[in-house]
């Protein structure tokens, strides 16, 4: 059958070579009592906190379960409202807020609004695989602007700029950042929006990760600069409900008519029963346990990545948020991918080549998830320990050289 040719522009994921090869060794060491460490997993180790899941049930039972608007449920949009309001001191009409099946219903949503056949959106180089394939599965080409250490591999004003050309719609960021785990800085993001706005774009921040943040002086939304950024959430990171498939996003109030026409065209509406059960997450006694998560997942940073470093596996800019670190494997290895490989084949720790995320040097990098528990991340640390200490008194000159080399 003749498939769509924008489904050409579609990459895969490299990744799921890496679950495979994990899920067949995994049954193989289980058979000889050995246990695998996954490292390598893009979600939360919780599940939903318990007064979501008792809202859900009540749901469920209740009948709770049809359709409803495609912008989603108003008390739920009130909700997330007025939670900017109460956590970030920003105002947002709930009008602005609409619901979806996750953020990747709502990146879909917005490219498929705002692209065009042929329009480039700008985004970082490391970035989130799928947001290529937002834009391309829109028509669109995403053009990547290569990153650095010394900018924690955000994108700058200045980049985006000079980067603008006549094709040039909009961009698409993330902060924190998936595979790296770090933010703009807040000076840098008002100076991007003002480029953005200066050219007559779109600015699209991924706040995914936002309320997962260790460092205060990252924290605070893109929102906040003006209403014609668009800010892309969910509750499956920092509410743990990735399979409940719920996000939302913020909108220019203009923007909110297109959108429920296409969202009501598309799907009708996000799952009912997840709306419902999210009007949980919002109670007091959810938002302090998953406070008490987020505390949680700074004190693995402090775990892992001291201890990655030790280990000469360096890890460039310290992440404030999310879970991920973004680890430079070059003093061992010259390519991240065969790393990877050979540390799941000899340790059972599963890590994520930098291949799926970088084109930029992808050979030097690998990311850990941490979503794991401490007593795990400490095995996967002396497991790492054994496996490299005789390669570090081989590694050769040139490996090491490499290592030494700029970050590029
Ligand atoms: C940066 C980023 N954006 C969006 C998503 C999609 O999340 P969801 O669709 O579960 O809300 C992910 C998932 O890993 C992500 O890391």
């Amino acid at each position: 059958m003749k498939l769509a040719r924008r489904i050409q522009e579609v990459a895969p994921f490299y990744v799921m070579d890496v679950v495979r090869a994990a899920r067949e060794q995994e049954a193989q060491w289980q058979r000889q009592g050995r246990n695998m460490i996954h490292l390598s997993v893009g979600e939360p180790d919780f599940s939903a906190p318990e007064p979501v899941v008792q809202a859900g049930i009540a749901a469920l039972r209740e009948g709770r379960s049809g359709y409803t608007l495609a912008p989603g449920l108003p008390a739920l949009r009130e909700a997330i409202a007025a939670h900017y309001q109460a956590k970030h001191g920003v105002p947002v009409d709930p009008r602005r807020v609409f619901i979806t099946a996750g953020a990747s219903g709502a990146l879909t949503l917005a490219c498929l609004l705002l692209v065009e056949p042929g329009d480039e959106v700008l985004m970082p180089d490391p970035t989130y695989p799928c947001n290529k394939n937002f834009v391309a599965a829109a028509g669109g080409i995403p053009r990547l602007l290569p990153t650095t250490a010394a900018t924690r591999f955000q994108p700058t004003a200045a980049q985006i700029d000079a980067a603008w050309g006549p094709a040039t719609r909009g961009v698409l960021l993330a902060s924190p950042s998936n595979p790296t785990g770090t933010s703009i800085a807040p000076d840098e993001l008002a100076r991007i929006a003002a480029v953005v706005r200066k050219r007559g774009g779109f600015l699209l921040v991924d706040e995914i990760y936002l309320e997962l943040g260790f460092d205060p002086a990252y924290g605070r939304t893109a929102l906040a600069l003006d209403d014609t950024v668009i800010s892309i959430n969910s509750f499956s990171k920092y509410f743990q409900m990735t399979g409940w498939r719920l996000g939302w996003m913020v909108v220019p109030e203009d923007l909110v008519e297109p959108l429920t026409r296409l969202a009501g065209n598309l799907y009708i509406c996000p799952s009912s029963p997840a709306q419902h059960a999210a009007l949980a997450c919002f109670a007091p006694e959810t938002l302090a346990e998953a406070e008490r998560r987020r505390a949680e997942f700074a004190r693995r940073r402090d775990v892992i990545v001291p201890a990655l470093e030790v280990l000469g596996l360096d890890v460039p800019v310290l992440p404030d948020g999310a879970f991920y670190v973004w680890v430079d494997c070059s003093r061992y290895s010259r390519d991240s991918w065969d790393f990877c490989f050979d540390v799941m084949r000899e340790t059972g720790v599963v890590l994520v080549p930098g291949k799926d995320f970088a084109t930029i040097q992808p050979e030097r990098w690998f990311r850990l998830s941490y979503a794991n528990s401490v007593e795990n991340l400490r095995e996967a640390a002396d497991r790492l320990g054994a496996y490299l200490r005789p390669r570090e008194r081989q590694a050769d000159p040139a490996r090491r050289a490499m290592a030494d080399e700029p970050l590029a």
